[in-house]
């Protein structure tokens, strides 16, 4: 491809990209899939590598990033951030208004409301119309500066849209994961047997000073913004402010009212209590400010605080209630979770009898006891949580808390992994929850989709003794399943039907479905892709493993030990003669053409995705010819790693087109 070619083609690309993104974050609209939209990315990262000068800096392909940052710089905010003063009712906001009355001295002004979205501040710069400049909030002062993360944020533009914007200025917003983004992130958690993240805001604000930019950008965080400085003169209003924000391009949550009295803002605050969990972003308030820019300067400031606008914060639900017990549940890898039994109280509309307690560490911070009265509170999480003591209302006789030593259900000593809060039984291979979470695992819809069984079935087989293992599934016998309770023929048949079925699963449904430690859907997709077998991926070592995108240290170290235990290779020799998949559908990924036509290879090296015998294989599927020995007559050289100098040079001297392994599969998805 020729340079003014690629010019052309990455300025089609960028504004494809640029109007797609804009399309879905201003308009929540969306002309084409997830995957027509990579491919557009991907595309255009594969040009900017090839012709590194045509990358320019809004590009938006630094949007999958890949900068670390080491450490994060410090900026000093060239105006201070400040907070906000809180009310809690409406007679203080009405306390409010009073004192702003007063402070204009009669003049009519007008309010401008908008949630308080619960996040990360940010402040951005522009000069020129580029983003030069992402900085966390910090001290108000001094913050972070976060510029390679904040452009992995889609909806942040690199570059203003349109006219009319001073050489520089500043935005400022909030950073925050939506709450779907949220919820499918600790699926994935879930399910990779990691820890799940308390909530939103934490994940928000650690993403943002991750130091992979890459990893930030898979992790969908949003921005809303809500305020522009450096265009005194341009804006006479906060309203006018926002509408030239969104002008520009950037994502202005579309839930802002003006409003003309106090009495109307009360009414907005009403309106949002409930309202507000319709959203996809979590919210604590609403934030009250006077509209008019002039006004805001007559008003100012206190030392911490502006005059001119306020917060209202919304009660988190909460109760005071008796904490009678705490028992522990045993996850499926084993991870020990303390939850609190409580005397049943009325919250939210619920009652709750149970609630959460996260880890030992969350006991004793709290240093809570049995018998306590404690605060439950329904926060952004679903399960409420307990978040504090009312040591008032302590019983004098109330002993520490000791958490337990050993396993619930096997009473197997607990141990610690370093760096994990939680505690873990380390009994496996028996641990009665953990070996029927390991099979609800392995049939669950993502995996093996069992859908004929359930955790109830699974609990009775289990008890009979016929359940050890998944592999034990596929021993089940007619007569076994019949003899359960609640079950008839049918249903018997249609058990039989589900469990046979699962064998056809593809191999990285099954490698998800063992629940391996960290090994997640994502991950066993990539390692099913690279190492294509069971077999070859038991074989690997460290080294082939983290060589794999994507697979570090703990992920292959999980997988080592896994591989290592004689009950799992027992285990998966059973699933082999069961009948289940222990090899990838090659035809998945590649169909048979005719795109090579004749064409001649030698292939020489060693290969970083396929092993030589594959290459060959695919060499033929489609149409081409494996040649030993190069000749003027040879098509093509496909050159590995290792490649002896002696064949690059006859190579060359005869003209013959060298390719990679890259080149080379890039020859047949084009021919596809
Ligand atoms: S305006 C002078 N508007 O709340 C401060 N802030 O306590 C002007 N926040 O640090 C801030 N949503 O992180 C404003 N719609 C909104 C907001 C908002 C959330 C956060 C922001 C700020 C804190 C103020």
């Amino acid at each position: 491809m020729t340079h003014d070619a690629a010019h052309t083609e990455i300025e089609q690309l960028s504004q494809q990209i640029n109007h797609y993104n804009h399309q879905y974050y201003q308009e929540s609209k969306s002309e084409v899939s997830d995957y027509e939209f990579d491919q557009l990315l991907k595309r255009l990262i594969e040009l900017e590598d090839q012709f590194p000068d045509l990358k320019k800096a809004d590009s938006p392909s630094q949007r999958v990033g890949g900068t670390i940052t080491k450490s994060f710089e410090t900026v000093i905010h060239k105006h201070r951030m400040l907070s906000l003063a809180n009310t809690y009712s409406a007679e203080e906001l009405r306390e409010f208004d009073a004192r702003v009355e007063k402070g204009l001295g009669g003049q009519p002004y007008e309010y401008f409301c908008e949630l308080k979205f619960d996040g990360v501040a940010i402040s951005l710069t522009y000069r020129d119309g580029m983003l030069v400049q992402a900085a966390t909030r910090g001290d108000g002062t001094r913050g972070d500066n976060i510029t390679a993360n904040a452009k992995t944020i889609r909806s942040i533009p690199l570059k203003i849209r349109g006219t009319g914007y001073p050489e520089e200025f500043e935005v400022r917003g909030e950073v925050f994961m939506p709450s779907t983004a949220f919820a499918q992130l600790n699926e994935q958690k879930e399910a990779a047997g990691e820890e799940r993240l308390a909530n939103p805001r934490n994940t928000a604000s650690g993403t943002l000073k991750m130091q992979d930019s890459s990893i930030v950008a898979a992790r969908k965080l949003d921005c809303y913004l809500y305020s522009l400085l450096g265009v005194e003169g341009q804006v006479d209003s906060h309203a006018s402010a926002i509408q030239k924000i969104e002008e520009w391009g950037f994502h202005v949550s579309p839930t802002y009212q003006k409003c003309a009295t106090i009495e109307e803002v009360i009414a907005y605050v009403a309106q949002w209590e409930t309202k507000r969990h319709e959203l996809d972003v979590e919210t604590d308030g609403i934030v009250i400010k006077v509209n008019d820019l002039d006004q805001q300067n007559e008003l100012g400031f206190t030392a911490k605080n502006p005059r001119w606008a306020i917060s209202y914060k919304y009660k988190a639900e909460n109760a005071l209630t008796r904490l009678n017990d705490v028992v522990y549940q045993v996850g499926r890898t084993g991870s020990i979770t303390p939850v609190a039994e409580l005397e049943p109280v009325l919250l939210a509309g619920t009652t709750v009898k149970r609630a959460s307690l996260h880890n030992a560490n969350e006991i004793e911070r709290q240093d809570l006891r049995i018998g306590d009265y404690v605060y439950v509170e329904k926060g952004g999480e679903i399960i409420p949580k307990v978040t504090g003591v009312d040591l008032t209302q302590r019983a004098s006789d109330l002993e520490p808390f000791v958490y337990v030593t050993h396993c619930p259900a096997c009473q197997t000593e607990l141990v610690r992994y370093e760096g994990e809060a939680n505690h873990y039984c380390p009994n496996i291979e028996a641990c009665p929850p953990q070996i029927k979470g390991m099979i609800e695992h392995f049939i669950h819809r993502k995996a093996m989709d069992i859908d004929s069984l359930g955790e109830q079935t699974i609990k009775l087989l289990y008890d009979k003794g016929y359940l050890h293992n998944v592999a034990d599934l596929y021993d089940l016998t007619h007569d076994q399943i019949i003899e359960l309770e609640g079950f008839k023929e049918l249903s018997v048949q249609n058990l039989l039907k589900g469990i046979e079925a699962s064998k056809q699963a593809p191999f990285e449904l099954l490698l998800f479905g063992l629940g391996i430690r960290f090994v997640g859907k994502t991950v066993a997709e990539k390692l099913a892709v690279h190492f294509k077998s069971m077999e070859q991926l038991m074989q690997a070592d460290f080294d082939s493993l983290v060589a794999v995108p994507e697979i570090g240290d703990r992920i292959a170290q999980s997988l080592l030990d896994y591989f290592s235990k004689e009950e799992n290779q027992v285990l998966i020799s059973r699933l082999k003669d069961a009948g289940l998949q222990m090899q990838v559908d090659e035809s998945q990924f590649e169909t048979s053409s005719d795109v090579l036509g004749g064409k001649g290879f030698v292939i020489s090296g060693v290969f970083e995705k396929h092993s030589r015998d594959e290459l060959k294989a695919m060499i033929k599927d489609h149409g081409g010819k494996v040649v030993s020995s190069i000749s003027a007559k040879l098509d093509y050289l496909l050159a590995g790693d290792k490649m002896g100098p002696a064949k690059l040079e006859k190579a060359n001297k005869l003209g013959i087109t060298i390719i990679s392994e890259m080149d080379f599969e890039e020859m047949l998805t084009k021919g596809k």
